[in-house]
């Protein structure tokens, strides 16, 4: 069973909307920074529906190639194309009765969102190379790190969709708005790392505490929860001392009033001293701000996607722009 560690107003409140919206057919789109537990109230949402017994499919969309992902999600006839040596169910007929996790969908191609659009509306999908359609009764959740809102604006997602899909929409309130949370979750999975390395660890020292409370936590619960897992792994004694926690003494001193999308990214590079100039657009700050991480990086795109919390295609994208404007990356 899903459990979602919080004592936050707004956490208890999108998990009661959560779980009485599970209750209905309607689609779910969460939206949220990297590492805010958006696939974790996906399951919750599944659980708390009447298809709880039945398939839980989830699918990265920014993790595969285009063609790969229509083939994926819709399936294909044998000789549908060259390899389709036999037939293959898509993961809208696996997920039938069930949910159907549209992990990134930001990140989907523009001509795939018509075809997904077309499968919402008639509720049958076109295995490609199909003759007949094949019905589908499956729920559809969907969830994006970026502002769907602005992809629809920028144009590279499709408003029709945005809509069928925000039918009910939760938004993930990033950990440095609920720091009241970081002492919970980080005791949380202190005490299951602690039985899984055979430890006995009982809780942290003052110092410690302190450290993680006045970080900002740009990779949110899934950077915290691998900081306790180090720390839990290096304590000596049975508390977690402050040396323990692994996080980069320059962020530690940033306050915590970065708000969203420019702290997280400040931090990420960690060399800023001073986030805007005058004259500067908010393009000309996340465009300086990717450049370096990716001197940081060396280079590498993975690395960099991973550190800056967006999808290697989104950087890739960026990067193109660049080109264009005739930087040399
Ligand atoms: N409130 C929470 N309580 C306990 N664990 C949590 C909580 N929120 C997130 N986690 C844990 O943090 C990790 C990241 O969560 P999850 O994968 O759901 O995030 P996400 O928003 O889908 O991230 P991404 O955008 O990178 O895919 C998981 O291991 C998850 O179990
Ligand atoms: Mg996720």
């Amino acid at each position: 069973m899903t459990e979602i560690i919080t004592s936050d107003r707004r956490m208890r409140d999108i998990i009661q909307l959560a779980k009485t919206v599970a209750q209905s057919k309607a689609t779910v789109l969460i939206q949220g920074e990297s590492g805010t537990g958006k696939e974790l109230m996906a399951c919750l949402v599944h659980e708390n529906s009447t298809r709880a017994a039945r398939p839980f499919v989830a699918i990265n969309c920014a993790a595969i190639p285009e063609n790969l992902l229509e083939s994926e999600l819709f399936g294909y006839e044998r000789g549908a194309f060259t390899g389709a040596v036999s037939s293959k169910a898509g993961k809208f007929e696996f997920a039938n009765g069930g949910t159907l996790l549209l992990d990134e969908i930001s990140e989907m191609d523009i001509r795939l969102q018509a075809k997904l659009l077309r499968v919402i509306q008639e509720g049958e999908v076109d295995r490609i190379g199909g003759r007949k359609p094949v019905p589908v009764d499956v729920r559809i959740i969907a969830t994006t790190n970026r502002n769907l809102g602005d992809c629809v604006k920028e144009g590279s997602f499709r408003e029709d969709l945005f809509y069928r899909l925000n039918v009910v929409n939760l938004t993930m309130p990033p950990l440095r708005e609920r720091i009241g949370d970081v002492r919970l979750v980080s005791e949380h999975y202190a005490s299951i790392f602690s039985e899984k390395n055979g430890k006995s660890i009982t809780g942290f020292s003052a110092a410690a505490l302190a450290m993680l409370e006045s970080h900002v936590w740009p990779g949110n619960v899934r950077e915290l929860e691998n900081v306790i897992e180090r720390a839990v792994i290096t304590a000596a004694g049975n508390v977690v001392e402050d040396l323990d926690i692994a996080i980069e003494r320059r962020q530690i001193s940033q306050t915590l009033d970065a708000t969203a999308g420019l702290g997280t990214l400040g931090s990420a590079a960690g060399l800023h001293d001073k986030s805007w100039n005058p004259g500067q657009t908010l393009d000309d700050i996340e465009r300086s701000v990717i450049l370096e991480a990716l001197q940081y990086h060396h280079g590498n795109r993975t690395h960099t996607a991973k550190a800056l919390g967006i999808s290697i295609r989104t950087l890739r994208n960026k990067l193109a722009d660049y080109r264009r404007i005739g930087i040399n990356v």
